[in-house]
């Protein structure tokens, strides 16, 4: 069977994944998956439920029976759901759960798929991988502001620490840990604004794939 044509962004929280992710889609006409949504829905169905985030076979349970208007919710990028998926998302059992999903999503048109793992786990042999990342201080700042244009009261030193230990816990899971694959492209977004970022990573896909960019 050939292989769907994936492009795969990872990194950490607040790097500019999402951004970049939604400006490629639309540059190839792909559709995009934000993976960290999978995990925030689960963790957003267990905090309703008044379940505890690390209660792995509740965890599994709600991403067995996830459905799209779970991931389509609006709350899903508050403070606490933060903390909360990235707890679910270190059980193994939870990741086993929505693996298949996100492997069938590019299927019939390929994607663009932002997250943790999507280069080294979800599709090791994507043709195009992109590491995107920047500094704790540049992530701690843009996650700020973001909050800040949402209404969300927050302080810059308390957005800083949560980022640093949601970082600590993605990389040092032993499922799916946040990592760079060897073959991924890295970009450093630090002082960039998301149109260098669009344009350093077309440069870089471009010279991957050459006659399809
Ligand atoms: O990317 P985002 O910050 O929305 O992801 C929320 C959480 O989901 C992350 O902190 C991470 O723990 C988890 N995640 C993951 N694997 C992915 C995407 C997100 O473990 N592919």
């Amino acid at each position: 069977m050939k292989e769907p044509f994936v492009i795969a962004i990872d990194g950490p929280a607040a790097a500019g994944k999402g951004t970049l992710a939604r400006r490629l889609a639309a540059h190839f006409g792909l559709p995009h998956l934000d993976t960290g949504l999978l995990y925030r829905a689960v963790a957003r169905r267990l905090l309703d439920a008044g379940k505890d985030p690390s209660d792995g076979a509740a965890a599994e349970q709600e991403a067995r029976s996830l459905r799209p208007a779970d991931w389509q919710r609006p709350d899903l990028r508050t403070p606490d759901v933060d903390r909360a998926a990235s707890i679910v998302a270190a059980e193994p059992r939870v990741r086993a759960a929505l693996r298949d999903f996100q492997r069938e999503f590019p299927a019939a048109h390929g994607a663009v798929m932002d997250g943790r793992d999507i280069g080294t786990v979800i599709f090791p042999d994507a043709p195009v991988k992109l590491f995107v990342t920047a500094a704790p201080a540049a992530r701690a700042e843009r996650r700020f502001r973001e909050l800040q244009g949402r209404g969300i009261a927050v302080r810059l030193e308390a957005v800083e620490a949560e980022i640093e230990e949601r970082d600590r816990q993605d990389a040092t899971r032993p499922v799916g840990p946040l990592e760079q694959a060897p073959d991924a492209v890295l970009i450093d977004t630090t002082g960039l604004d998301p149109d260098q970022v669009f344009s350093t990573a077309l440069e870089k896909i471009r010279a991957r794939i050459a006659p399809a960019a």
